[in-house]
């Protein structure tokens, strides 16, 4: 029985095999210490206008093109041996490390997939609250029930509710009742 499920488990997610790059845990993080200064929300010590933290505006300015990282101006320039182009500028004493480079080149061939704020902070659970009811509440606060169609609710709600499963050590289990209420149905109820 419990094989059966492990096997069943391993069947459902063959990409396990292969990590997914994440942008909270695996990105952002490299951003946020080696760019953001000067490509970041502050704009008073932002250089170029370049904003690398709002993915339409680092497309716009042409930072990179997703799923490109060949043709990308960021990845070129952390790989830059001139020490005009290299970013981050060597004067800024920031280095990227070559796992930093190489992440950042994978993240961008897979797409450059940025996850909203809300969908990498870390869950707090209230007693007595089951995950669902979690994933609802941080879901309402972000707006995107009034939003999006129901394709991207669907999708905020699995990332949210994977989210909230794996750092807030709430239990997965769906109870009946808000399995009723789920908007992914049977899918995530049938067992
Ligand atoms: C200390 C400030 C600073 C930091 C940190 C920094 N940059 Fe820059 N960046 C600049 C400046 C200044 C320019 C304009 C350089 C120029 O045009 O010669 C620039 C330009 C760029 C451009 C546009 C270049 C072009 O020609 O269009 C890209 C893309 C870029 N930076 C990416 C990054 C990335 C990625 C990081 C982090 C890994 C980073 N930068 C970190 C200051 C910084």
């Amino acid at each position: 029985m419990f094989r059966q499920s492990v096997l069943s488990v391993l069947l459902a997610f063959p990409v396990l095999a292969e990590p997914e790059i994440r942008y909270g845990r695996d990105i952002r993080p490299i951003l946020s210490d080696k760019c953001f200064f000067c490509h970041g929300p502050d704009a008073k010590t932002r250089e170029e206008d370049l904003r690398l933290d709002i993915r339409e505006e680092a497309i716009a300015g042409k930072a990179f093109i997703p799923g490109n990282p060949e043709k990308s101006r960021m990845i070129k320039l952390i790989n830059a041996t001139d020490e005009d182009d290299i970013m981050p500028p060597p004067s800024s004493h920031k280095v990227l490390s070559s796992k930093e480079k190489q992440l950042l080149a994978d993240w961008i061939k897979a797409g450059a997939v940025y996850e909203p704020h809300w969908a990498f902070s870390v869950p707090k659970r209230e007693a007595g609250q089951d995950i669902d009811s979690i994933v609802a509440r941080d879901l309402a606060a972000t707006g995107i029930f009034a939003r999006g169609g129901s394709g991207d609710f669907v999708a905020a709600y699995a990332l949210r509710r994977d989210r909230a499963t794996s750092l807030s050590g709430a239990s997965g289990g769906i109870s009946e009742r808000t399995c009723a209420r789920s908007p992914r149905g049977g899918g995530a109820c049938g067992r």
